[in-house]
């Protein structure tokens, strides 16, 4: 019989890693304080959690104007309306990310325009970004992904040449920071998810910290459905003037939640750093394996997911066989996302604007060549789960030891490819 337990071999791990999101006494007594309190939910805006998380959030990340919102998504769609951006307007948007990052564009009438990423991090590619600028462009919508952050140093160039928006993706990058400066307060406007996966939770909910007390005031009142805010922190009441808006406000319950995570983040970032530095070191000797790039301006790194390439030669296999192998051996593991051009959640004709007649170039899929995007989504890219960090030494031990066991039966893997291949 194989060693391999993904052919009936003996797993390398049978404890499970720890659960996400983690929870103690603290948050059951913040939200039965809220519930007690009478206001539950988001109006008016912002009630007293939500003025004590966004303080704190922006305390967290060192700088910004923070509007705190339903979720990640509509953080970006408020940032691109709070800046003008709308129909047929360019926004750039990498290759390589979640469906949110190119929806959320469309959402606000905009046209996204995806191009490749760079191999050594797999985030937007600044070239590839100057290539695509056009007259109609507007904006650039870096990611930082996984652990990684886009080089703000060019993206902030570009833009300030071309007179363009950068609005952040930083839904994986909480308590990131390039040059010591916080991810999210280098462009115009960061934004945040706290939906359940990530790293700092609220179970759901978003933050968008925005350059300017004025702009911040703008997205306030797209989010309280037109309401004026004034340019004063938190952006309370301000005059009579509405703006076209919708509630997507920051429930109460929500921020409360989020206050307890604050609490908890620091020594949880602290702990992740110093694990993935102690996993780097052996993963980096298992044959086969690629690290992404160490950038040395990516000055405090945050891991939603820890992302690493295999070269399918080396392992026999792409890595999709390798995460199936990873996840028997007991290892909690993903491919990733598809490429943006490839990615059946991201569906633009099933939004309101007229694509594809309107805009053909951006939207004829086929015709595009993404080949840096498509070599990490299709083949290279393993995300090992954050959990692994929490579960110590022995967690991280526990994970390169079955990646280097994969990889050592790699005559076996690439059967078991074959065989998968002729079952489809
Ligand atoms: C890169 C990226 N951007 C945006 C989002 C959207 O966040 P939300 O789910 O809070 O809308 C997510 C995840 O959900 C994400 O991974």
């Amino acid at each position: 019989m194989s060693e391999l337990a993904i052919l009936g071999g003996a797993p390398t791990r049978t404890e499970p890693y720890p659960a996400w999101p983690v929870h103690d006494e603290r948050d059951v007594a913040a939200v039965t304080a809220v519930i007690k309190s009478g206001q539950w939910g988001g109006h008016p805006y912002p009630g007293p959690q939500t003025t004590e998380f966004v303080r704190r959030f922006v305390e967290m990340q060192g700088g910004g104007h923070a509007v705190a919102m339903v979720n990640g998504t509509v953080t970006m769609e408020v940032a691109l309306r709070a800046a003008d951006i709308g129909w047929g307007d360019e926004v750039i948007v990498p290759a390589y990310t979640f469906q949110a990052t190119a929806t959320a564009p469309m959402a606000a009438g905009a046209i996204p325009v995806i191009v490749d990423i760079d191999p050594e991090t797999y985030c937007i590619d600044p070239q590839a970004v100057e290539a695509a600028i056009t007259d109609r462009t507007r904006a650039i919508l870096p990611v930082h992904l996984g652990a990684q952050m886009a080089d703000m140093d060019a993206i902030i160039e570009i833009a300030e040449r071309h007179d363009l928006i950068v609005v952040e993706d930083c839904a994986h990058a909480h308590g990131a920071k390039w040059r010591g400066q916080g991810a999210g307060t280098l462009g115009h406007f960061g934004s945040f998810s706290m939906q359940s996966t990530k790293i700092l939770t609220a179970g759901e909910g978003g933050v968008l910290l925005c350059r300017t007390p004025e702009l911040a005031a703008r997205a306030a009142s797209i989010i309280d459905c037109g309401r004026a805010h004034a340019a004063v922190a938190p952006y309370g009441e301000g005059g009579e003037t509405f703006t076209l808006g919708a509630n997507y406000r920051m429930a109460e319950i929500q921020a409360a939640l989020g206050n307890v995570a604050l609490e908890r983040f620091p020594e949880q970032t602290r702990q992740r750093e110093e694990m993935a530095a102690y996993l780097e070191e052996s993963l980096s000797e298992v044959p086969g394996v690629r690290l992404l790039k160490r950038d040395p301006r990516h000055s405090r790194r945050s891991f939603y997911r820890y992302v690493f390439a295999v070269q399918p030669e080396v392992f026999g296999a792409d890595h999709d066989v390798v995460c199936y192998a990873l996840a028997a051996e007991g290892v909690p593991c993903w491919v990733g996302y598809e490429a943006m051009h490839h990615y059946e959640l991201f569906q633009p004709g099933l939004s309101k604007l007229p694509v594809p007649s309107a805009f053909p170039e951006r939207f004829k899929f086929d015709e595009m060549d993404l080949p840096k995007a498509e070599r990490a989504c299709e083949h290279e890219a393993v995300w090992l789960d954050e959990c692994v960090f929490r579960a110590g030494s022995q967690g991280v031990d526990d994970a390169v030891a079955a990646v280097a066991k994969i990889q050592r039966y790699a005559a076996e893997l690439q059967q078991l490819k074959e065989a998968r291949e002729e079952a489809e």
